[in-house]
């Protein structure tokens, strides 16, 4: 079986809609990403966050800044995107050129503005079990995917493959939040294979093209592919083999229509959550 991200995040993307069309109070969700330089990839990812949040009645602003911007103009600005009360929610969208420090950028966005969940503060949180506002869009976004074809994840054995702070890494917290067996594994495991023989559930971000292979699959097993990478041709493909893993999986996400549109309505629920905790209107939904 097709896990299908488009259906699923459409149908909560409506959900988010309404519930945006519902609010009476004086302000409006706004969502301002920052994009530093031209990666090619972060522009499309940008343009559809944009696109989308215009889309639900979220009020959204793009900031870009040259490739040669220095960490410390940056910091500034986020400076003042934390002090304008008309902004909820922000995100710097990553990767950021190489003179800029990741980590102490995001540090500098307020926990209660940050939309990716990637401030050491929220992290932390999620390992302690308790949920932010905010969660790492693309693991919250396959959670919700899961639910959407309530698939319990409580006591299986889940591999996680791919150790990112984006991905990997949230995942790994929010599958063993949810009483799954989880094992993290990365580019210096040695059985990969042995590994994924045995496991329920596996969940491939390591951005590598089909890495993972029907064969190395258990019968019956779940199967969610975060990769989108592209072969020469310019086809886009997961780390996943999807041909050979559906013969082997009982649900498998495809790539693309998967992981990838739920990520999307995952920013825009987080962006109506952190508008509702600053207004102080009480939170529903919690994922975890
Ligand atoms: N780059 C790849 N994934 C993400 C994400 O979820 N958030 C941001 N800000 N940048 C990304």
């Amino acid at each position: 079986m097709i896990l299908d991200g488009k259906v699923t995040s459409k149908a909560l993307l409506q959900e988010i809609a309404q519930e945006v069309g519902r609010l009476t109070g004086p302000t409006k969700p706004k969502l301002v990403a920052v994009l530093v330089g031209e990666n090619p990839a972060s522009e499309i990812y940008v343009a559809r966050k944009m696109k989308v949040a215009d889309e639900l009645g979220i009020l959204s602003e793009l900031h870009r800044f040259p490739a040669h911007t220095e960490e410390a103009f940056l910091k500034e600005e986020l400076e003042k995107l934390n002090q304008d009360t008309s902004v909820n929610a922000v995100l710097v969208q990553l990767p950021l050129p190489k003179q800029i420090h990741t980590e102490r950028v995001l540090q500098t966005i307020l926990p209660e503005k940050d939309v990716d969940g990637f401030h050491p503060i929220n992290m932390g949180q999620l390992l302690l079990g308790i949920e932010p506002p905010a969660l790492p869009c693309t693991p919250a976004g396959i959670m919700k995917l899961l639910d959407a074809y309530k698939i319990d994840v409580s006591g299986l054995n889940a591999c996680v493959v791919g150790r990112s702070n984006i991905v990997g890494k949230p995942i790994m917290l929010m599958l063993t939040q949810r009483n799954a067996t989880v094992t993290l594994c990365h580019s210096k495991t040695r059985n990969l294979e042995a590994v994924l023989e045995s496991s329920d559930l596996v969940v491939a971000a390591i951005g590598q093209a089909h890495l993972i292979s029907g064969n190395t699959l258990k019968r019956g097993c779940i199967v969610v592919d975060v990769g989108i990478n592209r072969l020469p041709s310019g086809q886009l493909v997961g780390d996943v083999d999807f041909e050979s893993a559906r013969e082997k999986a009982a649900f498998i996400t495809p790539v693309p229509g998967g992981v990838g549109p739920m990520t999307i309505a995952m920013l825009m629920m987080n962006t109506l959550r952190l508008h509702q905790v600053q207004q102080g209107i009480q939170v529903k939904n919690w994922l975890l």
